[in-house]
């Protein structure tokens, strides 16, 4: 069944096929299956664990003009305008939604960005960086009382990512070891969904209290801001849903790429003395980490409000679709021999980041995250290896990454 143009159900002759696509991951390439798509059809048709099947973008080209297209390809839906029904949103976050971005089309969309978009200039990035290389040090400093072996993951790669939105968004010093605590927990395997439920609803109390401490008294850092600047046109509801979006986009994100990317230049010896020992090539490093390993594995599904044709198929008015970032970024049609990991290459416009309206907000805080963790990391243990050549992937999460990585020096 379809919906036609005039908006009721009609049967249709021939429904594309919906195929069955594993998109787990091991090793530091797209999933196998999703690699074969994109050398193949481009893009299919597959279930999806909440209702309708979506089609799958796995092509560069294609992925850029869909995200680049919100006139057609829309986030501002919700589970009532999918064909067929759905069973829930899979856009998970806190909340009654308020405040997230990633469901959301212009006009919304842009009014909510635009009072975000000056707390991450590169000019406001700049005032972060001593704090967040103070933040890195303190963590080389007790990784270095630890001694090795150590875990990377939970005792670098978590930390610091979430103690820098803790510093973006004002969580009192006092607070910090709880908040962390607490987020590490969410990200933990081990803990059960019924935990996880409980665990979200406390986020979202600590949130709203934050929120209502810095109505009374707001500080310098991004919610103090958008208070002061913004108080008329914000409700509390959307302050506390852009403060829980900037944690959950940011976190777990920014962690998988130290961790992950830490495992890639150990892989890579020559390349790892590049960015240990010359400032210069760090960036491009960051670039090539961030088009190689592609943690998002897919950003938010888009609803098609049209018909279109796109990569030789017609997607139809109210197709879910959705795309995979680490076939895209891998694409022949990208770069040169995608496979090659060379933090030397020019620059790609890769979408790791995303593409369009949508694109990252928080991309030059991870940029700058990055550029200082890992050449920090390498520089104070220029002896650092893997303490076991066995990796635990976290193949099945939506964000890639490992669940720990062993390391002495
Ligand atoms: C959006 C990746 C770090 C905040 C996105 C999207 C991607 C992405 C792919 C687009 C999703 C889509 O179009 O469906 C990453 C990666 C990161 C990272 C790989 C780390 C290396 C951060 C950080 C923050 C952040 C540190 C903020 C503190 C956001 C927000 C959006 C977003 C708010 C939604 C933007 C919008 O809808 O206008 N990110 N991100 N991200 N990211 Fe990031």
């Amino acid at each position: 069944m379809r919906l036609n143009q005039g908006g009721t159900l009609v049967p249709e002759a021939t429904e594309p096929a919906v195929i069955e696509v594993s998109r787990r991951r091991s090793g530091f390439g797209p999933a196998p299956d999703v690699e074969a798509v994109r050398d193949g059809a481009g893009i299919v048709r597959v279930p999806t664990p909440f209702g309708p099947p979506a089609w799958l973008l796995t092509r560069h080209e294609d992925v850029r003009r869909m995200l680049g297209d919100t006139t057609v390809f829309s986030n501002g839906w919700t589970t009532a305008d999918l064909v067929g029904g759905a069973t829930r949103d899979p856009r998970h976050l806190s909340g009654d939604g308020s405040g997230n971005l990633l469901s959301m089309d212009p006009p919304e969309h842009n009014r909510l960005r635009r009072m975000l978009t000056p707390e991450f200039t590169v000019r406001r990035m700049r005032r972060m960086e001593p704090r967040i290389t103070e933040i890195v040090d303190e963590h080389l400093d007790l990784l270095e009382r630890h001694g090795s072996p150590a875990d990377l993951v939970s005792q670098y790669a978590l930390p610091i990512p979430s103690l820098v939105i803790c510093e973006l968004l004002g969580v009192p010093v006092a607070d910090r070891d709880e908040f962390q605590e607490r987020t590490r927990e969410q990200l933990d395997l081990t803990v059960s969904d019924d935990d996880k439920v409980e665990l979200g609803r406390a986020a979202q109390a600590y949130m709203t209290d934050l929120v209502e401490r810095a109505r009374r008294d707001p500080g310098d850092d991004l919610i103090g801001m958008m208070i002061r600047e913004h108080d008329d046109e914000l409700t509390n509801a959307e302050l506390i849903g852009v403060a829980n979006l900037l944690l959950v986009a940011g976190h777990e994100t920014t962690s998988n790429m130290l961790g992950l990317g830490t495992l890639a230049l150990l892989r890579h010896p020559d390349q790892l003395a590049a960015v240990r020992d010359d400032p210069e090539s760090v960036p491009g490093a960051v670039e090539e980490l961030m088009r190689w390993l592609s943690v998002v594995n897919s950003g938010s599904p888009r609803l098609a409000t049209r018909d279109v044709e796109l990569g030789g198929v017609t997607i139809r008015r109210g197709d879910l679709v959705s795309f995979n970032l680490p076939a895209a970024n891998r694409d022949p049609g990208l770069v040169e021999d995608p496979e090659r990991f060379d933090i030397a290459r020019p620059a790609a416009p890769h979408l790791g980041f995303g593409h369009g309206i949508h694109h990252c907000l928080g991309a030059p805080l991870a940029r700058m995250e990055m550029r200082i963790a890992f050449p920090a990391l390498l520089r104070r243990f220029p002896t650092l290896r893997l303490a076991d050549e066995e990796v635990a992937w976290a193949g099945d999460h939506a964000i890639y990454g490992l669940k720990e990585l062993p390391v002495t020096w």
